[in-house]
């Protein structure tokens, strides 16, 4: 049942904060310490990868692209995320010397799961992040993370997402805790933010009400932009994508840096910029982006963490405030307002919002 919402995705952007903690649950011990019980893998085998290749679809393909920022940063080793159909074709350059890390709410996506064959015959291990129980991909990889995201039905996701990442930061804490990267102290200080993230999430839900009015205004645009560098371009991309699958409006995702590049030449009133400026070495080269949009009389709307004083507010039409932690984690705070955007657009324009057009929950066809 919907539990007194309007539709499934409502109800599931709203379970975020006990799906995160169920996710956490069991895999953090009192002394703030990651421990995976269900997984094989030897500290000698972890030492073994030399690189890190993670495969996936939509919006568990974009919990990869956070997941490679975050490994590259903490791990120091090349991290390729690639989307599942592209990879299975691509003769992928895998060995034995390669965790592959297949990402998958349903489990069952025939991409996917084709991936993570290819993977295994190329000689890889395989790890999977699924939130279905006994699902394709669990049965056949190598080890397996569940998310705790409970049913989703919504097609477009949200929770799973979040938990997605969840489990892929504590599994790159987990490596590195192995490899003495970390010491227990500094793990201890990052896994107490993550224990944070669903009071955060909380208080980001709050929000509702004005980013239902907001979307009021901006469910009339023709377009939509999603702006941001590093972790915050990986979050943009996932934001488009919520959009576009139940708005049916254009959206889509950018690299900052690469506005200036051609896709400027687009901007003009009634269409809108989301600026994400949730990264701190990359906030002033945020701002310059602002600025290029609203000289351009795009709209523009910018993410910020509270407190943030540096953004001139009458430099942009709207600015959505989200809590704070370490930069690396910000995106599980920065995608759930973007949820909600997409959603109460989609509600201003009485979309179908759970079932949308032409797609399907669980994409088992090639
Ligand atoms: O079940 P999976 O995680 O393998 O599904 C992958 C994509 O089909 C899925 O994330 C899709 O992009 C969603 N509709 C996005 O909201």
């Amino acid at each position: 049942s919907k539990g007194g919402y309007d539709h499934f995705m409502l109800k599931e952007i709203h379970e975020q904060p006990q799906t995160i903690r169920d996710t956490l649950r069991g895999r953090v011990s009192d002394t703030n310490q990651v421990m995976f019980p269900e997984l094989k893998l030897s500290r000698e085998q972890l030492l073994n990868f030399n690189r890190i290749v993670i495969v996936a679809c939509g919006t568990a393909y974009h919990a990869g692209m956070v997941a490679k920022h975050f490994y590259e940063a903490l791990l120091r080793r090349p991290v390729e995320v690639s989307v599942a159909s592209e990879f299975r074709y691509s003769d992928p350059i895998v060995d034995q010397h390669t965790l592959a890390i297949i990402i998958s709410q349903s489990g069952e996506t025939a991409d996917t799961l084709a991936a993570l064959r290819e993977a295994k015959v190329k000689g890889a291990t395989t790890l999977a992040v699924v939130n279905v129980v006994g699902s394709s991909i669990a049965r056949e990889s190598d080890e397996v993370i569940y998310t705790y995201a409970g049913p989703e039905i919504s097609v477009a996701s949200t929770k799973a997402y979040t938990t997605q990442l969840i489990a892929l930061y504590l599994v790159g804490l987990y490596i590195a805790e192995q490899e003495n990267r970390l010491g227990p102290t500094v793990v201890a200080g990052y896994v107490e933010l993550l224990k944070a993230l669903p009071a955060q999430v909380a208080q980001v839900l709050k929000l509702g009400p004005e980013i239902k009015e907001l979307a009021q205004g901006l469910s009339k645009s023709s377009s939509f932009f999603f702006l941001g560098r590093g972790f915050d371009y990986a979050v943009a991309m996932e934001a488009a994508l919520k959009l576009k699958e139940v708005s049916y409006i254009h959206a889509e995702a950018y690299a900052a840096g690469e506005m200036k590049h051609g896709p400027l030449a687009l901007v003009e009133p009634g269409v809108t910029v989301v600026c994400f400026a949730t990264q701190s070495a990359l906030y002033d080269k945020m701002l310059s982006n602002v600025k290029e949009i609203t000289a351009r009389d795009g709209g523009a709307v910018a993410l910020v963490k509270d407190g943030d004083e540096g953004l001139d507010t009458r430099s942009v039409d709207s600015v959505l405030r989200i809590p704070s932690t370490h930069d690396w984690f910000m995106p599980i705070l920065a995608i759930v307002p973007m949820q909600m955007l997409a959603y109460y657009i989609a509600a201003a324009l009485g979309r179908e919002i759970d079932q949308p057009r032409n797609l399907a929950k669980s994409v088992t066809v090639e």
